[in-house]
């Protein structure tokens, strides 16, 4: 089945049903430890719930302590939900044995598993007074509204000031989740500390957590459970900007990592196979372009840039063994914007993700999820963090691709060997790729993102709206002061009258176009040098998205390695400025611009 058409239930509905539900027929329980049907079996028995196992093929024996039956009718006594761990097909006749005896068994609830979904039978239960969940798994479900499946980092949808509650422990959040994004920015992920009250988020500062026993160790390994095993692969204070994250891109679960380019490494070890390929636009960050175009090499892994700026370039340059398309929507550091929505089709209609590097956008400006990108990365060491003091990275997934469909991706849709033959869409569905990215390429990698860090990230997303109003309005009144200078021959910001990508950006990024731009000074090289050398607000340095201005020259600086012609095609000719406006009061932005270009 596709996610596209992903259903939704009411929160309230669904804490409703694991609250009042005792007794779970669950049909199609496997005596596989390692299959989802047995691990889910194990967790409701430890929330408190009593769980009977049917399965023909296992008739008469015990899994978990319970007898196996062969049929509902089979069952000796009443059963408040069904929960069908079958195919979508299958599950239409398992509904039909449920309504057959739900008189007589007080069934009430039909629970449908993670990528099981048979709308005609469902309309079969409803008639029948039954309530019916499809595509849902309860374990996550019960541990999404309690707060446990935060180790995922996934998108729980509950914002609340109060600590989060299990089903039938209480009430939970009001279940309104049509907060606007400061609202968001602030509470996404993050709730008081249940032991503590604290408010703010603590800084979990530990490599490891205490098991209960061996057995929940165990579980905890094998991934069978929620919860934290060690700090390489979790920890509570990244999982709150996870969420966060995930939250705020629209997106149903994040993976942080300890830098952009971390994360960037863990988006394609979780897709790619030695020898497959990727296409991706060639105005990236020049760092991306290293990192994709040599040292991935290195991997059997084979990048073709493409100009991003006519999207069909994209069609035109896939190849048979192509498995991602990769963007940043708007460029660093040329200002460009790049018609998402028309790549995301090509890449629809190839059937592999789309991949946008979000950094110099924020999901402030742009959600590149809502125009149908798959995956968000981003440097959160940029505007997230915001102040230029944190390093980080972060993985978005949206949870709509169909991981199985094409047969391309092995590594999501078939048993891994790392987990013990787990298969990770199966058991995952919707944030598959994010967990696989944690379970996998973090453990055995360890760019893991500091704890710190984290919570310095988090303060920053907490103005991350403000600022980037801020940001975006300065940004604008220097490229328009710039535009006017007599000694600056070009400017590149999508917000100038002149740009050829304000179409663009007023499509993509209605809230402005970022706060990274270039301009050209007529006195080329040296020109460039003494500006730099000269001003005494900016900072001159090799980072963007602070509070702090910044100005670099790339030619003196970062690209003075490469020859004439591989500066200019990489945007960074011997006149290029870039710049990332900061927060302080645009007048004297300019001021200190106009007396480092007098001494030019
Ligand atoms: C657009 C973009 N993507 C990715 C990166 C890499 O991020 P990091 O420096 O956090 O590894 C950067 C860094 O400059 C960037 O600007």
């Amino acid at each position: 089945m596709t996610h596209q058409t992903a259903l939704t239930y009411p929160d309230a509905l669904i804490r409703q049903i694991l609250a009042d539900v005792k007794t779970i027929a669950m049909v199609g329980t496997s005596a596989n430890y390692n299959r989802p049907s047995y691990f889910v079996m194990k967790y409701l028995i430890e929330k408190g719930y009593r769980v009977i196992p049917v399965n023909p093929t296992q008739a008469g024996n015990t899994i978990l302590g319970e007898t196996v039956y062969a049929s509902l009718a089979d069952v000796p006594e009443p059963i408040d939900m069904v929960d069908i761990f079958r195919g979508s097909e299958a599950a239409g006749g398992v509904v039909d044995e449920a309504l057959a005896v739900a008189a007589d068994k007080g069934i009430k609830v039909v629970w449908m598993q993670l990528s099981v979904r048979n709308d005609a039978a469902a309309a079969r239960a409803e008639a029948a007074g039954l309530t019916v969940i499809m595509d849902r798994c309860p374990k996550i479900e019960y541990g999404r509204l309690g707060g446990e499946l935060g180790w995922y980092g996934v998108n729980s949808g509950v914002i609340s000031s109060r600590a989060k509650r299990a089903p039938g422990h209480g009430e939970g959040a009001a279940g309104k989740t049509d907060y606007g994004f400061s609202t968001r920015a602030i509470h996404a992920g993050a709730a008081p500390d249940p032991t503590t009250g604290a408010r703010a988020t603590p800084i979990f500062q530990t490599t490891s957590y205490v098991f209960d026993d061996v057995d929940q160790a165990a579980s905890r390994f094998n991934l069978h459970n929620f919860g934290h095993v060690y700090a390489r692969l979790s920890n509570p204070t990244v999982c709150v900007l996870e969420e966060r994250i995930a939250n705020l891109e629209g997106g149903r679960a994040a993976c942080c990592a300890a830098s952009g380019h971390a994360a960037q490494f863990l988006t394609f070890f979780t897709l790619l196979e030695p020898g497959d390929e990727f296409l991706a636009a060639r105005n990236l960050y020049g760092g991306s372009i290293t990192q994709f175009g040599l040292s991935f090499k290195k991997l059997g892994w084979t990048c073709h840039f493409v100009d991003p700026t006519d999207p069909e370039n994209f069609r035109r340059a896939l190849t048979e063994n192509c498995k991602a398309i990769f963007l940043e929507v708007l460029a660093n550091p040329g200002g460009i914007v790049v018609d998402v929505e028309r790549v995301a089709e090509i890449a629809r209609e190839a059937g592999i993700p789309l991949i946008v590097d979000n950094t110099m956008a924020t999901p402030a400006l742009c959600r590149p999820i809502e125009w149908g990108a798959d995956i968000v990365t981003h440097s959160t060491t940029k505007f997230l963090s915001g102040h230029g003091n944190a390093l980080g990275g972060a993985i978005v997934e949206s949870g709509r691709f169909d991981w199985a469909a094409s047969g391309k991706f092995p590594s999501l849709a078939k048993p891994e060997p790392a987990y013990h033959g787990l298969t990770f869409y199966e058991t995952f569905g919707d944030f598959a790729f994010t967990t696989k990215a944690r379970a996998v390429a973090l453990r055995d990698f360890g760019p893991t993102l500091s704890p710190q860090n984290a919570f310095l990230t988090l303060m920053g997303i907490e103005t991350l709206p403000l600022r980037m109003r801020q940001h975006v309005a300065n940004a604008q009144s220097v490229a328009e002061y710039l535009a006017g200078h007599p000694k600056v021959a070009w400017v590149s910001h999508a917000g100038l009258p002149d740009s050829p990508y304000r179409a663009l950006a007023e499509k993509y990024l209605p809230g402005g176009p970022g706060a990274v731009f270039t301009c050209g000074l007529k006195g080329g090289f040296e020109a460039g040098v003494k500006v730099v050398e000269g001003v005494n607000v900016f900072s001159h340095l090799a980072n963007i998205g602070d509070t702090r201005s910044l100005i670099l020259h790339p030619a003196s600086t970062t690209h003075r390695q490469l020859t004439d012609e591989q500066r200019a095609a990489a945007g960074a000719g011997d006149d290029v400025l870039r710049l990332s406006i900061g927060l302080e009061d645009a007048a004297d932005l300019i001021a200190d611009l106009d007396q480092a270009l007098d001494g030019v």
